[in-house]
């Protein structure tokens, strides 16, 4: 069985162990440490009854973040600092937890460790508060029976009596104003000052766990019996730019790609959209090399950067080869890549002419779900004239699909109505849904052309009226 050394911070506690690397972290929280205040619900990563603070070192500042740890692999604490609800928990209700009481935001209190958390982190993260930010930061956390005027109410309270300028540093400040307790402010030189273990070279019958939110929803138990290899231990989160290209390391985050401000200076709209895709906790260890691998034909990273006409580097460990990423899916779930090789690194060339990029994703509900059909365009133009699209489109066939033969018409045409309409039947004759639980594959043909229209409309307005198109 694969065992790993750890060392991380538990709360206030140095912890140096020897642990098999995919015991999901509540399973340790709950069952060894006997932590019970964070619960265990959905096992999804849904509810957020799970959630814990998550401290890392990054560029010599303390960051925290929330995920669920019902879903996340132990293995990837290493040299971190995990805070459960005990960890914040004082003789004396905080601030926060007071004001839950007096606004009566809790009842069964089963997910009031989590929301104590999510909005903790919201405290830590921002240096100025308002509600609807504070209103975001707990949308991955679900409340069965107390309703959730109360909660904000509660949140509202604790904002107002918060300064939002202060001269004192952020730990300092919450340390004083009774949101976290004491022992927060050692914490930065206690982690700098773990020794934490080397990269290693990936078994050949290894198993890549990058934030784990999806292995640990479909195969929990058969991971504890498997060889793993983390990719957190190569340090692949990362977003680079030079000479007009993008390189992204596998291990970013979904968060980190929409807090990017090289994306966001390319890609504005990109921010928004990234809000499209799961809930903060899950954003915050999805990644990139994680959403491309597993191979969803709706995956919305996937969607986006196939667009984008990203390529990959794969690796052995030792080896590295490139491969544009239009072939990298072969067939449903299968791969053009060796069991030994994972994704290092996704990059893609910023276009040289004025170049437009938009994402369009439907899901049964408009936040929290997986799409039933989604897509993405980038395309470039000069003075009405496509010099080059890619459209790519998600849930209309076995793989995430390039729509290579719409694109190649939509080549050197002038944007227009009729245009559209030739390059729709063109798209038609390339995809083959199925009917599935999200929609008949009749549906996500309509979808689908709706999305391209879509795209048309909300990039070029002044050269499509609304009404002509629908
Ligand atoms: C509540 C919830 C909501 C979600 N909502 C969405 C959504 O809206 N949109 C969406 O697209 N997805 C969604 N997902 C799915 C999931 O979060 C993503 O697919 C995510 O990108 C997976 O990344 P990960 O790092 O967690 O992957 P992991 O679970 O670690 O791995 C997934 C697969 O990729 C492989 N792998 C991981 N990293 C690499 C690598 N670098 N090289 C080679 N192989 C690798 C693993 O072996 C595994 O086969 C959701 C998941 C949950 C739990
Ligand atoms: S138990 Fe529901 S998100 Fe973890
Ligand atoms: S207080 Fe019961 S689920 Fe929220």
């Amino acid at each position: 069985m694969n065992t790993k050394n750890l060392s991380f911070i538990l709360n206030d506690v140095e912890i140096n162990i020897k642990v098999n690397p995919s015991l999901p972290l509540l399973d340790y929280i709950r069952k060894e440490k006997h932590l019970t205040g964070t619960k265990e619900v959905c096992k999804e990563g849904d509810c957020g009854a799970c959630a814990v603070l998550f401290g890392e070192v990054i560029d010599n500042k303390l960051n925290y973040k929330t995920i669920t740890s019902c879903i996340y692999p132990i293995g990837n604490c290493n040299g971190k600092h995990i805070v459960t609800i005990e960890g914040i928990n004082k003789q004396e209700l905080l601030l926060h937890q007071k004001a839950f009481v007096d606004e009566n935001a809790s009842q069964c209190g089963f997910c009031t460790p989590g929301f104590i958390i999510s909005f903790t982190c919201y405290l830590l993260n921002n240096e100025k508060y308002n509600l609807d930010d504070a209103i975001n930061s707990i949308a991955g956390n679900i409340c069965r029976c107390t309703g959730y005027h109360s909660i904000e109410r509660a949140m509202d309270t604790v904002i107002k009596e918060l300064q939002t300028k202060n001269e004192l540093d952020k730990i300092d400040y919450l340390i004083q104003q009774n949101i976290i307790p004491e022992y927060f402010k050692e914490i930065k030189k206690r982690l700098i000052n773990l020794s934490l273990p080397q990269e290693t070279i990936p078994d050949k019958s290894a198993i890549f766990i990058g934030g784990g939110s999806d292995l640990f929803v479909q195969k929990p138990d058969d991971l504890l019996e498997e060889e793993v290899y983390l990719i957190t231990e190569r340090k692949l989160n990362y977003i680079r730019e030079s000479n007009s290209i993008i390189k992204i390391g596998s291990g970013t985050t979904f968060e980190e790609i929409k807090q990017s401000e090289i994306l966001n200076k390319f890609f504005p709209s990109l921010k928004n959209d990234v809000d499209l895709i799961a809930s903060l906790p899950v954003r915050n260890v999805a990644t990139v090399g994680g959403n491309l691998s597993n191979a969803s034909p709706i995956g919305d990273i996937t969607i986006i950067l196939l667009s984008l006409n990203a390529n990959l580097t794969l690796s052995d460990g030792e080896q590295e080869r490139n491969l544009p990423l239009k072939e990298f899916y072969l067939d449903y779930k299968k791969l053009n890549k060796q069991k030994i090789e994972f994704i290092k690194e996704v990059s893609f060339h910023i276009p040289p002419k004025k170049f437009y990029f938009n994402f369009e994703k439907v899901s049964k509900r408009t936040y929290l779900d997986i799409a039933s059909v989604n897509s993405a365009i980038l395309i470039e133009v000069d003075n009405d004239k496509i010099i080059s699209a890619s459209i790519s489109a998600g849930g209309v066939a076995p793989i995430p699909k390039l729509l290579v033969q719409t694109n190649n018409y939509l080549k050197g045409k002038k944007i227009s109505i009729d245009i559209i309409d030739e390059a729709l039947q063109i798209t038609q004759s390339e995809i083959s849904p199925i009917s599935d639980v999200r929609g008949s594959a009749e549906y996500k043909r309509l979808l689908l052309n709706q999305l391209i229209k879509s795209h048309f409309l909300k990039l070029f307005p002044q050269k499509i009226f609304e009404n002509e198109l629908v």
